[in-house]
């Protein structure tokens, strides 16, 4: 067996954003670099952890040290988290899609002197509420919120609603979409604790810190 701090405890980590077809050419996405996310990955394959990190398409390389489950719609990164469990933590990251295409063309949709077509979206599974209401559920379940106003109420009330254990929220006012910096607060059942700025990396280390503080207390 692996040395470290987290040898023998497994984890399950999403990241990137997913990608939704529209038809075999267009789809619907968003800008999640996966950054901070695979930055938590490597944190926890550092200290020895099994980690699981199910991702949607983004430039980075697999940490080293992590399985990396690579998959591109909300409903394959549901399928792909589900079978990874029993975990002892989860932490979604995903920019996950809220929405996907009501049908997804078989050909390339073409303009027409109609005009330009109408996209009936439905809605995609919430994964980090699914994990959180699953039979396996882990024991700590992390969200993340990006939020550009009102972050700390929305935040709180994201957590609440999520049913997850702690909630990391960001401002994305100031653009934080692929930058190697972040500011967060981490927010629990009892408080919420504001981090000064620090690159992704930093805000990884000081999570996992709390992770296994309470890995050990639980
Ligand atoms: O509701 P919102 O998208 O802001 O919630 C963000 C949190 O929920 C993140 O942890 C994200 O990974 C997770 N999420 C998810 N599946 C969705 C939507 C969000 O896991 N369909």
């Amino acid at each position: 067996a692996r040395g470290g701090s987290l040898a023998g405890r497994r984890f399950l980590v999403t990241a990137g954003p997913t990608v939704e077809p529209l038809d075999p050419v267009r789809f619907l996405s968003n800008h999640s670099s996966g950054k901070q996310g695979y930055a938590i990955a490597e944190a926890l394959a550092f200290r020895g952890a099994d980690v699981a990190l199910v991702s949607g398409p983004t430039a980075l390389a697999a940490p080293s040290g992590v399985r990396r489950i690579q998959v591109s719609t909300a409903r394959e990164m549901l399928a792909a988290c589900e079978a990874e469990l029993p975990v002892d933590v989860a932490v979604c990251t995903a920019a996950v899609s809220d929405w996907r295409a009501k049908v997804q063309a078989t050909g390339k949709i073409k303009k027409t002197s109609e005009g330009p077509p109408t996209l009936e979206l439905i809605e995609n599974p919430d994964i980090l509420a699914a994990l959180c209401r699953h039979a396996q559920r882990p024991k700590l379940v992390v969200g993340f919120a990006a939020e550009t106003d009102d972050v700390l109420v929305n935040a709180k009330a994201k957590r609440i609603r999520k049913g997850c254990d702690w909630l990391v929220a960001n401002d994305v006012r100031q653009g934080v979409f692929g930058a190697d910096r972040n500011t967060v607060t981490l927010i629990d059942g009892t408080e919420a604790v504001n981090w000064p700025e620090m690159d992704k990396r930093s805000v990884a280390n000081l999570l996992v810190d709390r992770i296994e503080e309470f890995l050990i207390a639980h």
